[in-house]
């Protein structure tokens, strides 16, 4: 369908976003990222028919490999954590536009070679010369990779082409790190051109908060301090670090997650039982020194200053290695301020709430008092659910999917800006340095819901945290 066709109106929202031209160029191919995430989001949007035909596809990094062994590699990710089912003609398809550029990051030779990968590629492919370069590469590389696009002319937009650059997390460590990083880039690149990945904003379940509140009556008008007693935020994880010492270690829950995805208590975690397994201590886990004090599990709590939820406190917790994997979001309602009924009646009536189910079990669950049937009045909390598994026959496209098409198209709506970015480390720059002052994290068991002093923390102001 070309954009001419008078019933195809280029407004309507609800037809596919398909990228025109362009090709990716991932650095730091070899790793976890773009093997569970990347390479398998990249075949779901080609899959779904949302890739031009000449997609290419540009791995770069110090292995040796030719392009038959990258193209391989992106095969074995493919067909362990695809999306949606294998199918060789589409595999075929984009095998077509694979290429690799072995180097490292300091290496001339090896981005002049990109470059003329580039050039190929638009020869052969038709990318027209838009490309964009994902930085999945640890934060201390960014600097060197961004200054060698430029020296080798990677990042200039000629003839109408566009190159964007997507930047992985983490931002920074702190503030005054975030600040220096946003100048290398933005000395290389325009506002415009720069797409930094937090991989909740691509969440379906995310952006259907927005659905929530703006398409329906009955939830918009008590949507604020009125009625809100306060909002919990939970992410849990019952993973613990995996072969991730390396990078965890020294950074910690607060700036891995809370920062980013969610963004004070912290903890750490012990050993103890998982899904009727023992599971090792964080200080017993490959590549972490026995006295790190690196949090696993932080809980804290915001207020936003505006009219809309002055005075509603928002807590937000996430670690690993918890009870189980939950991601939710729940809006606690106050209690009704009058009870018509006796006491005894509602002792087991909790408040009402509405909860978005973020992750795995996805959907929204509205909480509120039923009478118990009986002769007798007795109240009790019910619930009403929505399952995305039960209303659309349809499963969620990955995060990444959605994120990498937005790269491509140029739309930067669900992507961090700079002043969003360095405000977050604003917030939690704070807690860090008294956390660094201030002793070690509590610790707590594996597979139970974090410390003691997080429960207490929720217990002064009389609330407590939910039990997903
Ligand atoms: C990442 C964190 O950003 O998010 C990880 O670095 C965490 O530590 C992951 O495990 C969780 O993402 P998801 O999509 O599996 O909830």
């Amino acid at each position: 369908m070309s954009s001419s066709n008078p019933l195809r109106d280029p407004a309507d929202r609800r037809l596919p976003r398909i990228a025109g031209p362009s090709g990716l160029v991932i650095f730091g191919v070899t790793g976890d990222l773009s093997r569970k995430k990347l390479m398998p989001a990249v075949y779901d949007l080609a899959n779904r028919g949302l890739l031009p035909p000449g997609f290419s596809l540009v791995g770069f990094a110090r292995r040796e490999w030719a392009h038959e062994d990258f193209a391989q590699e992106v095969h074995d990710a493919v067909k362990e954590h695809a999306r949606t089912p294998f199918r060789e003609e589409v595999w075929q398809q984009l095998i077509q536009g694979m290429r690799f550029v072995q180097g490292t990051f300091d290496d001339d030779d090896a981005f002049e070679r990109l470059r003329s990968t580039i050039d190929e590629l638009d020869k052969a492919q038709g990318t027209g010369g838009n490309f964009a370069f994902y930085l999945s590469v640890p934060p201390s590389a960014f600097p060197v990779v961004i200054q060698q696009l430029k020296k080798h002319q990677l990042a200039d937009q000629t003839g109408g082409s566009w190159r964007r650059a997507v930047i992985e997390k983490p931002f920074g460590h702190d503030l005054a790190s975030a600040e220096e990083l946003n100048k290398v880039v933005h000395e290389v690149f325009a506002p415009d051109q720069v797409f930094r990945i937090d991989h909740y904003l691509g969440k379906e379940t995310v952006q259907n908060i927005l659905a929530l509140r703006f398409a329906n009556t009955m939830f918009e008008p008590i949507w604020n301090r009125s009625f809100v007693d306060h909002v919990q935020i939970t992410m849990a994880e019952d993973i613990g670090i995996g072969g991730r010492a390396g990078y965890y270690d020294g950074i910690g829950a607060a700036r891995d997650v809370i920062q980013n995805h969610l963004l004070t208590v912290r903890g750490q975690y012990s050993a103890g039982w998982q899904g009727g397994a023992k599971v090792i201590g964080y200080l017993d886990e490959d590549g972490i020194n026995a006295s790190s004090k690196t949090d696993t599990y932080a809980a804290i709590k915001l207020e936003i200053d505006n009219r809309r939820w002055a005075g509603v406190p928002f807590y937000l917790r996430t670690g690993k290695r918890l009870g189980r994997r939950v991601t939710e979001i729940a809006v606690v309602f106050q209690r009704a301020p009058h009870s018509p009924f006796d006491s005894t009646a509602t002792e087991e009536l909790g408040s009402n709430a509405i909860v978005i189910r973020v992750q795995p079990d996805e959907g929204v669950t509205v909480r509120f008092g039923s009478k118990v049937p009986g002769t007798s009045m007795e109240i009790r909390d019910v619930s009403m659910d929505f399952a995305y598994g039960e209303s659309f026959t349809e499963s969620s496209p990955e995060a990444y999917e959605r994120l990498i098409l937005d790269v491509l198209l140029g739309d930067s709506n669900l992507f961090p800006r700079t002043e969003e970015v360095e405000l977050s480390w604003k917030i939690l720059d704070p807690i860090e340095q008294y956390w660094d002052k201030n002793g070690k994290p509590a610790q707590y068991q594996a597979g139970t819901w974090g410390p003691v002093e997080a429960d207490e923390m929720l217990e002064r102001h009389g609330r407590s945290w939910r039990r997903p």
